[in-house]
């Protein structure tokens, strides 16, 4: 898709520059937006198996991840990263997965990537802070993760948020680079949905609102 905001066209031209200060000067005034009210009424998770190409890739997977990377994030700590798995990366990151994986496991573990054209993975990395407690951090890296679903839905793709297996276990994080002390937020999964996904039932907001 073309990225003809101003915003995005930026986007990532400042990721591949990062600023170490943000232009204090520019101020945002809130705006309505009734197509992101709908986005996120309508916004359903496509199954992996059913994402196709075209996923996000090159200026406008780097918009996407500069987006996503705007979440809340106390203190400006970036306590996140992400690791791009698309093309023949996604067999290489298969392979490193098959050779950590238990016996039971090794067939799907090298394909897991090979179901979707594209997965960010969202690896939430705590910075040492004496300010921001490490739930703060790791609560800014679901909240990227879910940045990056509606920032792709918003550019007309589908995607799912999964953990699986890999996030639980230690020999995959080690295989799949993480640092001890980083743990897989995400890996989400992004592409065009080969058919357009049934609305599921929901969890009912009002019945979980209570009042002081
Ligand atoms: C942190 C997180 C991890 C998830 N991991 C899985 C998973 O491993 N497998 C799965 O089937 N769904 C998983 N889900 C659920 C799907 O992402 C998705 O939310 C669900 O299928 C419902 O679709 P919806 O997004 O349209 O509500 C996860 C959701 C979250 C928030």
């Amino acid at each position: 898709m073309h990225l003809d905001l101003p915003d995005l066209a930026h986007a990532a031209e400042r990721l591949q520059h990062p600023q170490p200060t943000a232009r204090k000067s520019a101020r945002r005034p809130a705006r309505e937006s009734a197509e992101t009210l709908a986005l996120l009424s309508q916004r359903r998770s496509t199954k992996v198996a059913q994402l196709r190409a075209p996923a996000p890739s090159g200026a406008d997977l780097e918009a996407l991840i500069a987006l996503a990377a705007r979440a809340p994030d106390h203190g400006k700590l970036g306590p996140w990263r992400f690791v791009v798995i698309e093309g023949e990366g996604r067999a290489r990151a298969g392979a490193a997965l098959e050779a950590a994986a238990a016996e039971e496991r090794r067939e799907s573990a090298a394909m897991l990537f090979a179901r979707a054209p594209l997965c960010v993975m969202v690896v939430s990395s705590p910075k040492p802070s004496a300010k921001v407690p490490e739930w703060e951090q790791i609560l800014s890296a679901g909240a990227v993760c879910y940045g990056l679903l509606i920032g792709a839905h918003a550019m007309g793709y589908a995607g799912c948020w999964l953990t699986e297996w890999p996030a639980f276990d230690a020999r995959a994080r080690a295989a799949l680079g993480l640092a001890d002390d980083e743990r897989i937020a995400g890996f989400v999964y992004l592409g065009s949905a080969a058919e357009p996904p049934l609305e599921r039932e929901r969890a009912e907001a009002a019945q979980r609102i209570t009042r002081f």
